[in-house]
């Protein structure tokens, strides 16, 4: 554990808008800076970082906090990580805690794979075996130039049997540590092996650069030994939870907003090369949750691009349903021939590789048809196993409006009439029903209270605005009216009340004595706490004056408020179209309430976020 005293040394020492400005540029504006954010694509600033309170706020995404969080949301460090990185950056000394002795011995396996990444590298180039098998391999046979075998820190294993082994213990690590790190094995010969031998080694990153494992290609074709063995599992390194090429690979897929996945660690470096930089890689076809979970911190789209070989179309079935069920938006290209990323980036040209993907990506929908277009042609059984399917993984989608419109989707590739589909979708839904119930269930609580605790803390912040400044002038375009008189226009037009009735009753005897001045003191119903700017404080806005800011604010707590209760109504309206509406026209009716009440919200969430 890191001390509390270097924790403080570390938060005093550092400058925010030096960090931060190290990501995005900053101009300063009065006392704050303010840049881009660099969680959305925008063209008016609405990053806002304040020296003197050490804080930064983005107004686009939401997101804002201390300088250790800037580092968490925006490198996805983890808080140790952060500090580590500024440590570094002010050359500060970190005083460790001894608390913990499982991270002494991940630090170490840390130490020890960092060594054999630097060993491997020194292997490639400075060797004579090292240039003739491995380098010789790299650049004349897969084409890689050396910029990118730099990049990705490609390394290469001599045939020797255990000279990394050697190497590393003469370092001062314990031989039971190289063994844990799973780069030596012990054989009952009485001697030590190196797992990786006469290999072009590729090293897995995690998320802040760090090597945890390998990956090793035999580089000899007719030599019959396995083509890939990767390091075996250890404390550091779980090949279910990592993706290849993420560390590499993240700033670009928070660009693009969208991430391709590949089997290979070769598709992932092709790609790379050819200029296509937001790829990560599987390392294989076993997808897991884990590794969707992780591109999801990320963006929210995936494009599915294996290869085009039995095993990676049946991969690429196989991921759409796991994708659907963690909300992710998902295309997929649709290859054939054996091709695969790596091929195909040396086919084309990059125009071409565009034009490629726009041909070739298709949604699950449309994909399942055509790999039935493709291996099946006409066959009726097969074609009502491809329905089913089809609809099997649009019970997985849970927003209302994708479903509908892969629904209709479904209807016109697969020529069948939607109500039907939406008959057999049901009986899909009974029959998962009572598997999923008691999760459902409990998501849906947690959801709810979610949203009302947020909503009673918004009424809070309403009722006190109403009593401590209710009278207060706020000015608008046409003329000048005071916070009453606007929260009431509000309510009115949105045909609002209060969600909890005895902050209705307040209200509504506030607005009888209207013109009355209402102190906190007089309203001996309810102790409120007096109306503070402290929040906007906290949120590094610069505060003046109270008064000043008296008009934002009570946009803001009312735009906030009109937005949950859009949300309110949608739900609402969700439940009881699941619950009673069967009818075709019923069905359109609710489509359209859902999409402009969807519409109202997004307007409110635009003015909310453009906000300062
Ligand atoms: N893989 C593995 N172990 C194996 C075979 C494959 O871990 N025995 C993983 C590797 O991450 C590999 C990926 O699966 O990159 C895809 O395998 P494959 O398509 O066979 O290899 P490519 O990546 O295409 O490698 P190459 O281009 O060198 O043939
Ligand atoms: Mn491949």
């Amino acid at each position: 554990m890191i001390s509390k005293e270097t924790v403080k040394k570390i938060l005093s020492i550092s400058c925010i808008e030096d960090v931060i400005g190290d990501f995005v540029e900053l101009k300063k504006s009065g006392f704050n800076y303010r840049g881009l954010s660099p969680f959305s694509n925008e063209k008016t600033p609405s990053l806002i970082v304040s020296p003197t309170k050490k804080i930064w706020k983005d107004f686009s995404s939401g997101k804002g906090g201390n300088i250790l969080t800037f580092l968490m949301e925006h490198e996805h460090f983890t808080y140790k990580e952060s500090l580590r990185f500024l440590a570094k950056k002010y050359d500060v000394k970190i005083d460790e805690i001894e608390d913990n002795k499982d991270n002494e011995e991940e630090e170490k396996l840390y130490l020890i794979q960092d060594y054999a990444k630097r060993f491997f590298i020194h292997q490639l180039y400075d060797t004579k075996e090292g240039q003739k098998n491995g380098l010789n391999y790299l650049i004349q046979k897969r084409g890689f130039d050396i910029k990118i075998i730099q990049k990705f820190e490609l390394g290469y294993a001599p045939i020797s049997c255990n000279l990394l082994t050697k190497t590393v213990s003469k370092q001062g690590f314990k031989i039971r540590d190289i063994q844990q790190s799973g780069l030596t094995v012990f054989r009952k010969t009485n001697h030590f092996f190196d797992c990786f031998r006469q290999r072009v080694m590729f090293p897995i990153h995690n998320l802040s650069g760090k090597v945890i494992g390998f990956g090793g290609r035999n580089i000899n074709s007719v030599y019959s030994s396995t083509k890939y063995i990767n390091s075996s599992e250890s404390n550091i390194f779980q090949k279910s939870k990592i993706l290849y090429g993420l560390f590499q690979a993240k700033k670009n897929i928070l660009k693009e907003n969208f991430c391709y996945l590949v089997e290979g660690y070769t598709d992932v470096i092709s790609l790379h090369q050819f200029g296509i930089k937001n790829v990560v890689s599987s390392s294989g076809i076993s997808l897991t949750v884990d590794q969707i979970l992780l591109i999801k911190k990320f963006t929210k789209n995936i494009v599915l691009f294996y290869d085009g070989d039995r095993s990676g179309i049946k991969a690429s079935l196989r991921g759409i349903n796991m994708i659907l069920e963690q909300e992710m938006n998902l295309r997929i290209l649709f290859i054939y021939n054996g091709e695969d990323p790596d091929f195909i980036s040396k086919k084309y040209s990059f125009s071409q590789f565009k034009d490629f993907v726009a041909k070739n990506s298709y949604n699950f929908v449309s994909f399942k048809q055509k790999i039935y277009e493709k291996f099946h042609k006409d066959d009726p059984i097969k074609k009502s196993f491809l329905v089913k399917n089809i609809l099997n993984s649009i019970s997985k989608i849970s927003n209302i409006i994708q479903k509908e419109l892969y629904l209709q989707e479904a209807s016109k590739i697969l020529n069948i009439r939607q109500k039907i589909l939406i008959s057999e979708l049901r009986r899909i839904k009974e029959k998962n029903a009572h598997k999923f119930s008691s999760i459902q269930i409990k998501r849906d609580s947690k959801f709810f209270f979610k949203k009302r605790n947020t909503l009673l803390l918004l009424e809070e912040e309403l009722i006190q605005l109403i009593l401590n400044h209710g009278n207060k002038i706020i000015k608008k375009k046409a003329h000048n009216t005071t916070v009453i008189e606007e929260v009431l226009r509000v309510f009115k037009s949105y045909n609002l009340r209060f969600f909890l009735k005895k902050n209705q009753e307040i209200f509504n005897q506030v607005c009888l004595r209207n013109k009355q001045i209402i102190s906190s003191n007089s309203s001996n119903k309810k102790n409120t706490k007096s109306y503070s700017l402290s929040k906007w404080d906290r949120k590094g806005i610069q505060v003046s004056s109270q008064e000043d800011h008296m008009n934002q604010y009570i946009h803001d707590v009312l735009l906030r408020y009109k937005s949950l209760h859009i949300s309110k109504l949608i739900q609402k309206e969700i439940i009881h179209y699941q619950n009673y509406l069967t009818k075709d026209e019923d069905r359109e009716a609710f489509f359209k309430k859902i999409m402009y009440l969807t519409n109202v919200k997004n307007e409110l969430h635009k003015k909310l976020h453009r906000y300062v």
